[in-house]
């Protein structure tokens, strides 16, 4: 995919717009999950050591578009600071005369994380004038945030009409040049592995692997949909009630063109989403009404190996 990366642009100096994806699962004030901080080091790294002044932009669950503490990114802040062994300063916003001045103090290799993009409402709305604001923060902007990039949001899509160059990040590019290759060249026979929580998200995806693919692996929490759909009761799992006649359909399309589109047999329930929680294994159709889906099973885990 011919996408200018971070490294073909000259940043010495310069204030990088680094927008990533901390959206990163919390718990007590703590990050519980830090791949996706840690998937971003070497892009950092590269810019710092490159000399650029580097302002790090992020979203933090769905706070609505107001500022509400919970969704904070000063954990983040924390937890990067650990990561680095030294101090990440949080900014109190993400845009506003004041988060212009400091990021116009940084110097060469410093750091500045902007407050959750989502505490103002034009960045879902890709609002151009929210656009503009973060744009003004910066020199250049860079996108590392392939977990966010399918929304076209301020800080993904509009800010790149208000600054140039706009290029792509290391993870990135990562991302782009394997999903490349299996759009394009893939080695076969290929499998996908799909997952994680968001069904309505990957119903696309799973459309377009179907044309791809020899085989379709589903488990995480959007497999319960799909289990819905075969008429399996749920319980209290994860459950996306308006896609349950989507899922019907794909799994329809992938019985039309013979691609085996495998779902968990058994599935890990608990009665409770605790650390102390009980928890047993049951058949996928056997989901106990008051308990809630957790993970598949040791046998889907075996089926899946095979
Ligand atoms: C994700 O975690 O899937 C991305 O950060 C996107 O988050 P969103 O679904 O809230 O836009």
């Amino acid at each position: 995919m011919a996408k200018r990366s971070i490294e073909e642009v000259e940043i010495a100096g310069k204030r990088v717009f680094l927008r990533v994806d901390f959206n990163v699962p919390l718990a007590d004030g703590q990050v519980t999950d830090d791949a996706r901080l840690v998937a971003v080091l070497p892009t950092l790294a590269y810019a710092r050591g490159a000399g650029a002044r580097v302002i790090l932009a992020s979203h933090l669950g769905r706070p609505k578009g107001k500022p509400d503490p919970k969704y904070s990114l000063a954990p983040v802040a924390r937890h990067l600071g650990t990561a680095l062994g030294q101090e990440v300063p949080l900014a109190p916003d993400c845009v506003g005369p004041e988060v212009e001045a400091r990021a116009q103090a940084l110097a060469a290799g410093e750091l500045l994380l902007l407050e959750n993009l989502r505490f103002h409402p034009g960045e879902e709305a890709n609002d151009p004038a929210f656009a503009r604001s973060l744009a003004a923060l910066a020199d250049l902007y860079v996108n590392d945030a392939f977990a966010a990039a399918h929304r076209a949001h301020a800080s993904t899509e509009g800010i790149t009409r208000y600054l140039r160059p706009a290029v792509a990040g290391l993870l990135m590019r990562r991302e782009l040049e394997i999903l490349a290759r299996i759009v394009e060249a893939p080695d076969r026979p290929l499998v996908a592995i799909l997952g994680g929580a968001k069904v309505s998200d990957k119903l696309k995806l799973v459309q377009s692997l179907l044309t791809r693919v020899q085989r379709l692996l589903i488990g995480g929490g959007m497999a319960f949909t799909f289990l819905k759909a075969k008429g399996y009761e749920v319980g209290k799992s994860l459950l996306d009630e308006e896609k349950v006649e989507m899922c019907a359909g794909a799994m329809q399309r992938a019985k039309e063109r013979n691609i085996p589109l495998i779902l968990p047999t058994d599935i890990v329930v608990a009665d409770a989403l605790a650390p102390d929680a009980h928890t047993r294994v049951v058949r996928a159709d056997q989901i106990p009404a008051d308990w809630v889906g957790v993970d598949v099973g040791p046998e889907t885990i075996r089926i899946f190996e095979d």
